[in-house]
């Protein structure tokens, strides 16, 4: 077993493992890049390995903490991913912060879900997804997923999703590309 901190949302215990990005790790994943962020740390992550990667019928549990700031006028997100087996799902709920969940499906229509605390999502398969903190403190969730489900990052370093999320006047916005 490992330990979840329901108020913080941390992990702590053996098999967990941490990762973390800086604003320009996500370079040309933003509408207008901005070096001069490059360094800002943007999330970090913990993954419980309950099990090896790749087991079929596993799962897996982690949490992502991802901070709160803007590159221009898009609010800090993470990368978004598909799931290589594109059939496959996945749970999160949200422990802190304020955020939006952001879906596309195959046909490239995208939608979002606010995230605040206790909101819990689930993410169907076929359908690509990303975080987003529209808010000003760190944005805090847990996710589980399937331990078999892979990670495509490469479409979205690509083409990414077909809208961001956009300060206009002061709210968040979905805006089409
Ligand atoms: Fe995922």
């Amino acid at each position: 077993m490992c330990f979840t901190d329901l108020t913080t949302g941390l992990l702590s215990g053996q098999g967990v493992l941490e990762a973390s990005r800086t604003v320009g790790d996500l370079a040309g994943y933003w509408k207008v890049d901005d070096p001069s962020l490059a360094g800002v740390p943007l999330y970090r992550t913990q993954t419980w390995l309950c099990a090896e990667e790749g087991t079929e019928g596993a799962l897996l549990w982690g949490n992502t903490t991802l901070m709160p700031g803007l590159v221009g006028d898009e609010f800090f997100m993470t990368r978004g991913h598909w799931h290589e087996r594109r059939d496959r799902g996945e749970l999160c709920v949200t422990v802190s912060g304020c955020g939006a969940l952001v879906l596309m499906d195959q046909n490239r229509v995208t939608r979002m879900e606010l995230m605040s605390s206790g909101s819990t999502h689930y993410v169907p398969g076929f359908t690509a997804h990303r975080t987003v903190n529209v808010g000003e403190e760190p944005l805090v969730f847990l996710c589980c997923w399937p331990a078999d489900c892979g990670h495509d990052y490469g479409d979205i370093a690509e083409r990414g999703f077909s809208g961001r999320v956009l300060r206009v006047g002061g709210e968040a916005m979905l805006i089409s590309e």
